[in-house]
């Protein structure tokens, strides 16, 4: 399976930007990953947004991304630059009403081998995307965060909890206009790089690397991720983590979702890797709010959320979340393009 599937599988209505942010222009750091192209493809589909700046190092994903026609040039434009470039980053925000904050440093081992340098994507990455917003009045920044941030237990963790951390601040500094949100949220189906890729690749062989066997994850398909962008949007009133709910399976419930007939060869877990995962803390209990399907943190501030309180031992965890079975997530695939019916 390639990346370039239908837009977003499911989207049945369109999800418009609010009054205020229509027909303005959005810059998405880390534009050419899979979070990023979701992002754009939601926004060119179901959005007027006049102008879509897709901001990234690699040169040759820009260029694949130009000669993709799914991306309209007459909408999308390509920036070559480094979140760790303030200088750049303040350039490019000329006139950007909202920021999808996307790009990071997301391998587990990686950034274990190399945490200064994960620290700097991440986090002084995430410190410049601040100043350049404020320096700039931007309107809206929502950033991508993940499960791994919650009690972490990597450096790729504890580097996206920092994250949370500078962008929830700088909400509550209130230095300019700009409003600062966070989405967090599980794993993402078939993301560049991901297992699910991976355990494809490998049916094709006739064997599946399974870390260990009884490891949950929490799975998130497009179609949800861009309602939990598309509704932090429209619904926040800034410094708070929307916190999207979504299923859990085994890994070894997703290899035989993907092959039935491939040997699963178990090879152990990898360094900083944990069994289960939490989307909330128990810590932020008094600040959270459910809302079926999905749960927010609130700012401390705050005096009127909506939701309702959670119990005092509530933790989203992704071994007590509903479990999808090998069928349910051989569907989950399906929709979401990654295997044929
Ligand atoms: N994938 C998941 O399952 C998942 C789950 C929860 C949260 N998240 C979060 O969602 C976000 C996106 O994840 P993804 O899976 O879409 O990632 P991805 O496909 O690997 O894309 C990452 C993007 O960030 C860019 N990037 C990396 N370092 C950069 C830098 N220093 N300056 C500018 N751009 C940079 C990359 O392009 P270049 O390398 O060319 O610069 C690429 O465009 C991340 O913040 C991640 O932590 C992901």
């Amino acid at each position: 399976m390639s990346e370039s599937r239908d837009p977003i599988p499911g989207s049945a209505t369109a999800r418009a930007l609010p009054p205020d942010l229509q027909g303005k222009r959005v810059l998405i750091t880390g534009g050419t990953g899979t979070t990023g192209k979701t992002l754009t493809l939601w926004l060119l589909s179901e959005t007027d947004t006049e102008e879509i700046l897709i901001y990234s190092r690699d040169e040759q994903k820009h260029h694949e991304l130009q000669l993709d026609p799914e991306f309209d040039p007459a909408r999308v434009r390509s920036v070559i630059g480094d979140v760790r470039d303030l200088d750049q980053l303040t350039h490019s925000l000329k006139d950007v009403s909202v920021v999808f904050h996307t790009a990071a440093m997301k391998h587990v081992h990686l950034a274990e081998q190399h945490p200064i340098e994960a620290h700097k994507t991440n986090v002084l990455g995430t410190r410049n995307v601040v100043e350049a917003a404020l320096a700039q009045k931007v309107d809206r920044v929502i950033a991508s965060s993940t499960d791994k941030a919650v009690d972490p237990a990597n450096v790729y963790g504890n580097t996206k909890f920092m994250m949370e951390l500078e962008l929830l601040n700088a909400d509550r500094e209130r230095a300019g206009n700009t409003r600062f949100d966070v989405i967090r949220h599980g794993n993402m189906l078939g993301s560049k790089g991901s297992v699910v890729p991976l355990f494809i690749e490998q049916a094709k062989k006739g064997c599946l690397t399974i870390t260990y066997p009884a490891m949950t994850r929490f799975w998130i398909g497009q179609k949800d991720l861009v309602d939990a962008f598309h509704r932090c949007l429209s619904q926040s009133g800034g410094g708070e983590i929307h916190i999207p709910r979504s299923p859990a399976c085994r890994i070894d419930v997703l290899a035989h979702a993907i092959s039935e007939e491939a040997n699963q060869d178990v090879i152990g877990m990898r360094p900083g890797e944990k069994q289960h995962e939490v989307l909330t803390a128990i810590s932020e209990g008094p600040r959270l709010r459910d809302f079926g399907s999905h749960l927010v943190v609130y700012p401390p501030s705050s005096t009127s959320p909506g939701g309702e309180p959670v119990a005092d031992d509530f933790q989203l965890r992704s071994d007590l979340a509903p479990q999808l079975n090998i069928s349910e997530m051989r569907s989950l695939l399906q929709s979401e393009g990654w295997l044929t019916e």
